[in-house]
């Protein structure tokens, strides 16, 4: 039996796409193991930052008898280097074949070296790969891979090659089907899940009857007619209110929006879809109109608050996180300045604040990485005081509210963490009763212990700190 150990960087593109590669492998009769004592080491990489590379590195000095797998996002310059230093570079868009290649010498790839293409087309059964999930209550559900967007520091469009969506049908039976595994949790995932676009070609039964409004139990959409016939091009709202008529007792979310794309009919989906939990992941990057455009982000400043300010009329209780980069080529004092005032106007529930640095193929890399590291330091921890402060308010004001919350996990000191509507941490205290449930088979009386991860109950916020609330169980 083949041992492997796989090792995943990165967003949860690649995490999701990990959770495919365990299934393929598995079905091929892999065995997950630890990293000392696989045959097979896979490493699913990140781009985005020089650290996940350099770690990889590392990583290779100190592998002796394995096999050593890349795959994932990898720029075509570091292609170049790792290409003769590991046994195989494999395209995750290729995952369908796979196990093919595993099959050459006795299953083990031997240092065979794989062609480097740079973007095989996306293999037609990619999507359709059943993931082997690592929860049992929140799955990330792939909707579309690659992006058109380049903007200037990125290195996505690189490594995963253009925009492709994943058709309407398929996701429709992956997140039915998950619903009625129980799953409570579903987030689309796509680089700019609002350019997804995708023509039906074959609706099942199941599929025309959510279209044709047959599921209305539990959805509120009043205007929502769709008419579908062949090659009815389906658009991002049109998937989320598809997918908000599936009945049951469930979350639906998405990621990552771009501000250029956050069109009105999506953010009338707020108030639409009754599923859609009220959380937007909106990146900002620059409050700075010149380096937006720098950056070929194409909105400005103005337009971003003008986004914000409509999600918060339509939905109020909306929690909004974002990222922003410190410190890109030719960042000026004052025009960071720019971003700490967006910043405090905005009052961010969360950001993910990162120093540039340059990818190798990118454009900004032709550009002189001119802001000093030290700088850059001070600049990203300038904004994580602001969004601290306004964090921390904006988690006051949840303070006494009784709430729904999705519980992850439970240790066996009676306190369980898990996540409010609005996708902000809890840490919940359950009252030992809580946490017991009567049983009575054949007339005699147990008391077990009630699995509380993975259910939805009540919670009264008690106390909010800037990067998560405290609570009490209630029901
Ligand atoms: N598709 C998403 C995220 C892409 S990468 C989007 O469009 O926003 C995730 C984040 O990493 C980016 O939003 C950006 O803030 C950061 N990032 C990307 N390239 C970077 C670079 N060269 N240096 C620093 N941060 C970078
Ligand atoms: Fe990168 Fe921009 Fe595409 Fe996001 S939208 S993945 S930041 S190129
Ligand atoms: Fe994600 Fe990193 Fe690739 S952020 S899309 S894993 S380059």
């Amino acid at each position: 039996m083949i041992k492997y150990h796989l090792i995943t960087y990165g967003c949860q593109m690649n995490k999701s796409d990990s959770e495919r590669i365990v299934s393929v492998l598995e079905k091929s009769g892999f065995k997950s193991t630890t990293q000392d004592r696989a045959d097979i080491l896979i490493l699913n990489l990140c781009s985005v930052r020089q650290s996940a590379i350099d770690r990889v590195w590392g990583i290779l000095r100190k592998t002796k008898n394995q096999t050593v797998i890349l795959t994932g996002c990898i720029l075509p310059a570091d292609k170049q280097k790792f290409q003769n230093k590991v046994d195989l570079i494999l395209d995750i868009k290729d995952l369908p074949r796979w196990p093919e290649k595993f099959k050459i010498k006795n299953s083990i790839p031997d240092r065979i070296g794989d062609e480097i293409k740079n973007f095989p087309e996306v293999h037609p059964d990619y999507f359709s790969i059943n993931p082997d999930h690592s929860s049992k209550f929140e799955a990330y559900v792939p909707i579309m891979t690659g992006c058109n967007n380049f903007c200037a520091y990125c290195a996505v469009p690189y490594t995963r090659g253009r925009e492709v969506s994943r058709p309407v049908e398929d996701i429709i039976q992956e997140v039915h089907t998950l619903i009625i595994q129980g799953y409570k949790l579903i987030i689309l995932l796509g680089q700019n899940v609002n350019s997804y676009k995708s023509k039906i070609s074959n609706f099942s039964l199941f599929e025309r009857s959510l279209a044709e409004g047959q599921f209305l139990i539990s959805n509120k959409i009043s205007n929502f007619k769709f008419q579908i016939s062949k090659n009815t091009s389906v658009n991002f709202p049109t998937l989320l209110k598809l997918i908000s008529r599936i009945p049951g007792d469930y979350w639906l979310s998405f990621l990552t929006s771009h501000p250029k794309d956050l069109s009105d009919e999506l953010i009338n989906c707020f108030k639409e879809c009754e599923h859609l939990i009220p959380y937007l992941h909106l990146p900002l990057q620059s409050g700075s109109n010149k380096i937006l455009k720098a950056m070929n982000r194409n909105y400005t400043a103005t337009d971003y608050v003008k986004l914000i300010k409509q999600v918060k009329q339509i939905k109020p209780m909306v929690a909004v996180s974002t990222d922003i980069i410190v410190g890109f080529p030719s960042e000026t004092k004052k025009e960071f300045e720019a971003t700490a005032k967006l910043m405090k106007k905005i009052k961010f529930d969360m950001a993910y604040l990162a120093q540039y640095s340059p990818r190798p193929g990118t454009a900004a890399a032709k550009l002189k990485d001119n802001v000093l590291a030290t700088e850059k330091a001070r600049r990203r921890s300038a904004l994580n005081e602001i969004l601290k402060k306004t964090a921390l308010n904006n988690n006051k004001k949840m303070v006494g509210k009784r709430i729904e919350v999705l519980i992850e996990k439970c240790n066996n000191k009676n306190e369980c963490l898990g996540k409010t509507k609005n996708f902000k941490d809890v840490k919940i205290n359950v009252a030992p009763a809580f946490r017991q449930e009567k049983i009575r088979p054949k007339g005699r009386s147990y008391t077990i212990k009630k699995d509380l991860i993975g259910q939805f109950a009540k919670v009264k916020i008690t106390k909010a700190n800037a990067w998560n609330l405290e609570g009490k169980l209630i029901i």
